[in-house]
Formats: structure tokens, sequence, C-alpha cells
């Protein structure tokens, strides 16, 4: 079932319904403001960090759900009701939510009116922009009373929720004509302060939450609205709000347009205020209203927008004969890659942007989703991780978007981690030519004086696995790899024990970690993304360093083979006391999806390749994508960590981690099998999951982290139960990862060092595609015939003309234009 459709054309998804079976959201901003916002409105607003300099306050897990964001309120003769919907629920004559790339539309119609709002965040500027378009359809003269309404959060988002004994004593405000400042703190440590301003003039304003919806009411009832009025008042602690108060006649057939803004400024310390040493210095902000305070003006923001979309959209287009698969490569999985570059997993409806940082591991892998789009972001972004790492290879697990230092919270020593860095810089390198960033000089743990080139980090990354390894010459699991739930030295029988942070006293003599745990993931991952380094070094001409390097990925593919093969797949890990994991001589658990990807695509073993999909398509696969591991843990596994806390087919147990899918994409696309590919690609690709939205219930156009397995439920004797719904959309790795997964393997579209590499891995059934991709600095038109209907195999490449061996499209410098022919057979 569905509740909406794609318009391509616009690049917009249209939602029929309020209700959907999950708030669906769009992320709005691309530099330091940016808002989260629900297909009713729901939602909030923050300065560059979600926990640090949130503007406006939001309830996570709230009943009912979504509650509080940026609302219009109309009372029409006694009839009240939202253009979202939502908080009143009165049923609408129509609704309909567009949400576009970095804008949202909602449109409500009531008894003849009809409210259309449009919310964007405008580039190189700090508000969300609102225009409300309200129109008179009726036919006869109209007169109604209308409300804006945003709650303030007092700046951190923490400490918002918690420190009530505080936080109730100061709330402050200034109103100035149809502005409403929120000046919280700004008169003492804070220079920076809020504002929501409409262009127009207004009729009356609430800035105390009590009196405009009062005590026992809810957003769904405010006081004010039923009483068709407004209480002009001044917040003075307590809770803050900002709500504007006008009443509206529109003739039959007219129209109003209102555009609303909400601002963050940021002072001088010695301009804070006017003269008077108490009345905020308006200047900066009056000037950001000036900006945007016609419907001219808000469409020029817009089409400033649709502009940057266009360029950010245009650099890799397909065409090709399944238009799910056109509308996620084209439009929506590139549009979540930039989404998660810009908030990690920080701010969601789930990761609620008042705990995490950014991961390590988390922003290497998000540079692959994106890197082509905005390759000089991609820089600083590996320069600022680079910098944190340790020098001897570890790094911090973490770091703060704001200080952008490394989090001591929680420390490091999560195996996994250094390796992430070597594909990432490899991915820009490959992307732009650009080998410069080698020699960059980069910080180790953010001290200047321990500044060194970016090969260096490269060096101390690979050789700190091959320093770490374990009794079959495999890497030690540490903390956790990337799987943070299978944490093979921090395991713990106590309540509230952290798994990744907590130091087992087992091993505390040892540094922190076994000695005998190792992960076959991390080996798989090693012998991965070696290849790249070695590629790396033999391009400097480092051919000794390169021989060694070379050495150590042929020593690990051997350990693999003789003490991780398990016959049919390969193991997960050696425990800490040495038993094996993700074995077929386990009783649970026996085969595991982490390992088995990155092992196919390092050519271990050809027989090992076969055998080893042929074991994910009988033990993993399920019509919603595939299992993490089989069978789920039923019981708890003190050993292993968290995984074993989570009941069957949930998140890490047995769950369909999405972001490891592609792993086993690229991996069957990699071993030719594009057919076995295509077909896990569309099991879990959201546009492929539209119609089943009712049970996949989160948003049709964005990837979650998880969907609930074909072992969900199985616990409480309810096989079954949740299979197939996703959970915790938006914020993961699983997009850049199926962008490179469809991308790169499936459409074959991959740079390299010496060029661009066109080797597709397509559905036999095809015959053919072709697409456009700008590659540093020239234009490529790619087109591939298919005429004997294989999946893998270029026949032949022709390159303006001429035939090329191979089908790396080698790099001519200065050329503008490049046609590539290839034919597959
Ligand atoms: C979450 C984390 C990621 C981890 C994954 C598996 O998505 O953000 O770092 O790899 O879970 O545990
Ligand atoms: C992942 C896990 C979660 C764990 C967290 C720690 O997101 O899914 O359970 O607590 O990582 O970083």
């Amino acid at each position: 079932m569905k509740f909406g459709h794609f318009d391509d054309a616009k690049r917009e998804y249209v939602i029929d319904t309020p209700r959907t079976p999950y708030p669906w959201i769009n992320y709005l901003g691309t530099q330091g403001f940016f808002s989260l916002i629900s297909n009713t409105a729901g939602g909030y607003s923050f300065y560059k960090d979600a926990r640090l300099r949130r503007i406006t306050r939001y309830r996570y897990n709230n009943v009912p759900i979504d509650m509080g964001g940026r609302y219009f309120y109309i009372n029409d003769n006694g009839t009240i009701w939202n253009p979202g919907w939502s908080p009143v629920k009165t049923e609408l004559d129509s609704y309909e939510c567009r949400h576009g790339m970095g804008y949202t539309v909602i449109t409500g119609k009531k008894n003849g009116l009809k409210a259309e709002v449009t919310f964007f965040v405008p580039q190189d500027y700090d508000g969300e922009v609102q225009q409300v378009v309200l129109t008179n359809e009726s036919g006869s003269d109209k007169t109604f009373k209308f409300w804006s309404f945003a709650e303030w959060c007092l700046w951190d988002a923490q400490d918002d929720c918690t420190n009530f004994q505080r936080n109730f004593s100061t709330g402050r405000v200034e109103i100035k004509g149809s502005t409403i400042y929120h000046k919280t703190e700004y008169r003492d440590r804070r220079n920076h302060f809020a504002f929501y301003t409409v262009n127009d003039t207004i009729d009356g304003y609430d800035t105390d939450r009590d009196t405009f919806i009062g005590l026992y009411n809810g957003f769904n009832n405010p006081q004010q609205v039923l009483d068709g009025k407004c209480g002009n008042s001044l917040a003075d602690g307590w809770s803050p709000i900002a709500s504007h108060y006008k009443e509206i006649t529109l003739k039959a057939g007219e129209s109003k347009t209102l555009v609303f803004i909400l601002g963050y400024v940021e002072m001088p310390v010695d301009k804070k205020f006017e003269a008077d040493g108490k009345t905020i210095n308006k200047e900066k902000a009056l000037a950001m209203m000036e900006k945007y305070n016609t419907p001219e003006k808000f469409a020029a923001g817009m089409a400033e927008l649709r502009a940057y979309w266009d360029k950010l959209l245009g650099i890799l287009n397909v065409n090709t004969p399944e238009d799910k698969v056109n509308r996620m490569v084209n439009i929506w999985n590139q549009y979540q890659c930039m989404v998660t570059f810009n908030l990690s997993r920080s701010a969601s409806y789930f990761e609620s942007g008042i705990g995490r940082g950014m991961g390590f591991r988390d922003s290497n892998q998000d540079i692959l989703g994106f890197v082509h789009q905005i390759p000089d972001r991609a820089r600083e972004r590996l320069i600022d991780i680079a910098s944190t790492q340790l020098p001897d290879g570890g790094c911090y697990h973490q770091y703060q978007p704001l200080t952008k230092k490394g989090n001591a919270d929680i420390g490091g020593d999560f195996s996994d981690d250094p390796l992430w860095m070597i594909l990432s810089v490899s991915a820009y390198i490959k992307e732009t030519g650009d080998w410069s960033i080698l020699d960059a000089k980069v910080p180790y743990d953010n001290d200047e004086s321990k500044a060194k080139s970016m090969l260096d980090h490269l060096t101390v990354s690979f050789y700190h696995i091959v320093n770490n390894l374990g009794p079959h010459g495999l890497p030690l699991a540490m903390r956790a790899d990337w799987n943070d739930c299978i944490n093979l030295s921090c395991f713990s029988d106590t309540p509230g024990e952290s798994f990744q942070t907590y130091t087992n006293p087992k091993f505390k003599a040892e540094g922190g970690y076994s000695k005998v745990a190792e992960s076959v993931f991390v080996a798989a991952l090693f012998t991965y993304v070696g290849p790249n380094f070695v590629g790396i070094l033999n391009h400097l001409g480092m051919k000794d360093e390169a021989a060694k390097a070379q050495a150590e990925i042929d020593k690990m593919k051997k350990a693999m083979m003789d003490s991780a093969w398990d016959g049919n797949w390969f193991m997960r890990a050696y425990d800490a006391y040495g038993k094996k994991m993700g074995s077929h001589e386990c009783e649970e658990g026996q085969i595991f999806i982490e390992p088995q990807g990155f092992a196919i695509m390092s050519d271990i073993d050809k027989d090992a390749t076969k055998k080893t999909l042929a074991a994910i398509d009988e033990r993993l696969n399920t019509k919603h994508g595939l299992v993490l591991n089989n069978p789920a843990f039923s019981k708890y596994y003190v050993e292993y960590g968290e995984i074993s806390t989570y009941p069957g087919g949930y998140k890490e147990n047995a769950g369909i981690f999405t972001h490891n899918n592609a792993w086993i994409i690229c991996a069957a696309a990699y071993a030719g099998e594009g057919n076995q590919a295509f077909k896990y690609y569309s099991e879990i690709a959201p546009a492929f999951t539209e119609e089943t939205s009712d049970i996949h219930k989160t948003e049709p156009y964005v990837y979650g982290q998880m969907i609930g397995g074909k072992d969900a439920g199985s616990d409480i004797g309810q096989t079954g139960k949740n299979f197939g719904q996703g959970k915790n959309s938006w914020l993961t790795g699983t997009a850049a990862w199926n962008m490179v997964a469809i991308s790169q393997y499936i459409l074959g579209i991959q740079p390299d060092f010496d060029g661009l590499k066109v080797d597709p891995s397509i559905p036999s059934s095809w015959d053919g595609f072709t697409a456009t991709r700008l590659f540093r600095g020239a234009k490529y038109n790619i087109t591939i015939k298919n005429p004997s209907h294989v999946c893998k195999g270029v026949k032949s490449m022709i390159v303006d003309g001429a035939a090329v061996e191979g089908c790396v499209v080698p790099y001519v410098e200065g050329k503008k234009e490049v046609n590539v022919e290839i034919t597959l057979g």
C-alpha cells in the first residue's frame, strides 16, 4: 500500500495523507542552519550542532508521535485547523505534502480556504523561511483568525530537557513590531539570539507558553486559538514561545501571502546591545529579514536553491530500463548522501542530536557517497577526521563537530576505524586526481606539533592492523569492529555498563582488550582496503614499501583461508576464549554477513566466493533484505557483548542491517552475479519498498538503518512480527554504501586512480543503459549495450571512436567531453 507517489520531474515525493505509517520527514539546510520537518510540519531547528545550539524544542518519542513543530493555526468561525492536519487533526477537505530537495510544501484545504505553506532554508542564510499563501476559494467573503507558533529551546538541547530547576527561570524575549526575539542568556554569556518574524503587521502575539496554550491544554487545542484571540503575553522565565496573531479577511477568490522567518544571529560582544545596554542590537537581524520579506525575494531564494541542487545532481545521471533505479540514483540516494554528509549521525527523530558526535568510521564511509558532489568539502572533512587520529594509528571513535576534537568519553580501540580512512582518502584521490592531499600536514590528536603528512596517517592506519594481530594472524577484535554490538573484550553482566567503553578487568593488564579475540571482518576489510594503499605507494614510486604492504595483504589472505574459512562461508571471529564465532559448529549465529562481501571482493579464493554467495542466498536472504546473522541468538551469550541483548530479528541480532546488505550487493556484482546483486538491491532500495509502505513504514525515498528480520517475534511465539518494518531512517551508512553499490558496482561507473572505469554487472534482462558523469572536468557520455544479455563482461570499449583495451577510460587532461560506448558479451 502506498501513501503518495514520486514526482521525478520535480524531484519530489508527494504524500497524500497526513496519516503516514510513521512521520515522513525531510531535512532543510546545507551549511549552518538546519531544520527537520515532518509531513505534518513537526520537527526542530538548530545551528551547526543539534545538541549545543538548538533553536526550537522537540520532545522525542512522544505520545502522540511527532508533537512539536512550526505550526500555523486557523480559526475559521469556530472550525479550527492546521494546513498540515496536525496538531489539531481536524479532518481536512484536502491535504498534500511535497518533500523536495531542501524544501517542503504542505497544502491543506478546509471550508473553501486553502493554505499552502512552503518551508526552506536558503543558501548562505541562517534561518528557515516559511511562505504561507492563503486563498479564499469559497465563493464568498471570508474572515478568519490566524496564528503562528514556535517553541524556543534554551540552546543546549540536553540541558533543556534535564535542568529544569534552572531553566524555568531563565527564558527571556523581546518584542518589536512583528518580530519576537528569543534572547535567553543573551545578557550574560551568549552572543547569539534567535527571532521569529512576519513581513506584515500583526494584531497581537504571545510569547508565554502557558498563556498561549493553557497549562492543561495541548498543541492540539491552544486556549487562545479556542478563544479566538491572543494574550499579548511577555514571557519571563518559564517557557518562552513565539506566536503571531492576525485577523484576516479575504474576498471571494482573493489570496494573501505572508512570509515568516525563523532566524539565528551571532553578534560581536561589543555590539550586542543598543546604547541602553539591554535592548538587542537588531542590525544584523533586520538585514536578514530584509532579504526575504516579499514573495518575489522568496521565489528568488527558492530558485537559487533549485540551481544548487541542479548542479549537485547533474554530476551523475543514469537512464536504465528501471525507473526506480533512475530515481534512486539520480535523485534520492544522492540527496540522502548529502544529508548524511551534513549531519553524520547527529540529528534525526532517532539519533536525537543530544548524544553523539561525528563517528570516525561513519564519517569516513559517508565520504564514499558524496565525494563526487562536493570534493572540496570532502577534502576538508578528511583532514578534520584524520586530525583526531592518534600517532600509533588508533583513533578516537567519535569527535564533536563544534570543537572538532576527539571525544575522550568514548575513547578508541575500535578495531576497524583506521581502515575506513584509507578507503575514504583513496576514494577522494580516485575522484579528483588530487594527489596533493597525501602531502597535507595533518595533526595527530589535534596537536599541531605532532602534524605529519596524510600519507603518514594512511601508513600508521595500515600498520595499526598489522601490529595488532592475534594467535591466528587475524586482527584483534578489540572493543568492537564495524558491528558495535560484537564486543569480544567489553562484555559484562552488570546492568548499565556500556558494551563499547567498559574495560573488562580480565583484560585490564593487557591494555584494555583481549589479545585472543580476533575479527575476521577486519581481516576481510584489510584485504579489501589494503590494495588501495599499495596502489598509492606504487603511484608515488615507493616500490619497496608497496611490496612490503602487499606481502602483509597476502599473509592475511592466507590466514583467512587457513583459520577463518568455515567450509561454506567465512567465520565471524574468535572470541576471547579462542572459540569460533559464526561457524557451522556454533549452536546459534552460525553465519554472519559482515566478512563475506569484503572477502569475496578481495579475490581470496574462487571456490570460496561461489560457496559463500550460495550460502548467503540460502541462509541470509529474505524478501525484505539480508539478515545480519543466522540463526538469530535466542539466548544471552555474555562473551559476545551487546549483540544477543536484542531479541532475535532486531538490530544487530539478525535484523536486516541495510548498511552491510550493500557490501553483498557489491560483492555479487563484483563476482559477475548481476542478477543476484540486483535482486538484493531491489529488496531494500526505498523506491522498491514504496508499494509495501504499510509494512515498511518508514519513508519510501530514503534508506533506514534497519529492517525487522525474519526472526523478529520468534522469542514470543510470533515469528515474522515486524518482519519488513523499517527503523531509524535517514542518517545511516546505508546511504553511501548503496550509492556505491548501485552506481559503482551494478552500473559499474567507478572512479579509479588512472581514470574512469566502466565495468557494469547488471540484470541479464537489460538491453543496456546510458549515463552521463562529470569526472575531473570532463563530461562522459556513456552507452552500454547488452545484445547477448549477459550480466558482466566488457567485450569492447570505444572511446571517441577508437577501440580501447580493458574497461578504464584513460584520463586525458584538458578534454571536456568523452564518448564511451561499451558492448557487453
Ligand atoms: C550504527 C553505527 C555504526 C555501526 C553500526 C553497526 O549504524 O552508527 O557505526 O557500524 O551501527 O553496529
Ligand atoms: C550502535 C548500536 C547501539 C550501540 C551504539 C554504541 O548504534 O546499535 O546499540 O549502543 O552503537 O555506539
